[in-house]
């Protein structure tokens, strides 16, 4: 018996780095998991994956950032697996899709757009199509993917981290519009992660200098969020939304 017998959750951003991870472990738990990923390649390798260890899982290539390919991905969930229970939204162009790290005066217009198009656009298209499903149930689990990295606003990469502070007010905001439906929305924010499957040694020095203001000093991988991914899509923490739960061993205390 797993806690998510019978439930159908979707994960974009699904087949790489952590969110693969959050992919299967959701599966692990008995859940029908849509991988809704812009690499379709990506998608049906953890699609596959997850149904070689026993899973039921649905690749649909999906780009977040596009309101037509979003509703494509729920109409398929919904004739293949017949309902909607979580949405995990991991998308973001980050690591697999890299940006610059550069400060504002050489970031370029077009990078700034893309980041919001994808990474906070891509929230809102995604639980605009999802919410009717989840309300018409009076049930369901959203989690957004932040950052810590929003807590210090350290510098360079100003799309990524303002991006990634609105994700909490928009976390906040929804959790109050869907309260009275029992659908809880809370945002879960990595620390700096190895999430890279062949990170070049400068990622891997970067990874882990992040150790050294941690209370627990070593690197973060993506085992490290698994559990507490499965904390805010499970019945555990059906009285808690509108929260940010920040795993990254300590680096911040907020
Ligand atoms: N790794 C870290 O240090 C870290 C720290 C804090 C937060 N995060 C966040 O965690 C999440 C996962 O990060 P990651 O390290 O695995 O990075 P990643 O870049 O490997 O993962 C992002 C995934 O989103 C997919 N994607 C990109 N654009 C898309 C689109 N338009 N539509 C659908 N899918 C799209 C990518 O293909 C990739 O699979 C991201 O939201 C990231 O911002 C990561």
């Amino acid at each position: 018996m797993g806690k998510l017998d019978g439930r159908v959750a979707i994960v974009t951003g699904g087949g790489n780095g952590i969110g693969r991870f959050y992919s299967k472990a959701i599966a692990g738990e008995g859940a029908a998991v849509v991988v809704a990923e812009v690499d379709g390649i990506a998608a049906q390798l953890t699609a596959d994956e997850i149904a070689e260890d026993g899973g039921r899982a649905l690749a649909v290539q999906t780009d977040v950032s596009n309101a037509q390919s979003v509703q494509h991905m729920v109409d398929e969930t919904i004739r293949q697996l017949g309902r909607i229970d979580i949405l995990v939204n991991n998308a973001a162009v980050f690591a697999t899709i890299p940006i610059s790290r550069v400060g504002i005066e050489e970031l370029s217009e077009d990078e700034w757009d893309l980041v919001y198009r994808v990474n906070m656009k891509g929230m809102f298209l995604t639980c605009k199509a999802v919410v009717p499903h989840l309300k018409k149930q009076r049930y369901g689990k959203i989690v957004n993917i932040g950052s810590g990295s929003m807590l210090e606003g350290a510098g360079g990469r100003i799309h990524y981290t303002s991006a990634k502070a609105a994700v909490v007010g928009f976390t906040r905001v929804l959790a109050h519009e869907l309260g009275d439906y029992n659908v809880c929305v809370n945002t879960l924010a990595p620390g700096s992660t190895l999430s890279e499957k062949d990170p070049t040694p400068e990622i891997v020095r970067m990874r882990e200098a992040a150790t050294a203001r941690r209370a627990i000093k070593r690197v973060q991988r993506p085992e490290d969020l698994v559990g507490a991914m499965l904390f805010l899509v499970s019945p555990d923490s059906d009285f808690i939304t509108g929260q940010m739960l920040l795993v990254d061993g300590g680096s911040r205390f907020y």
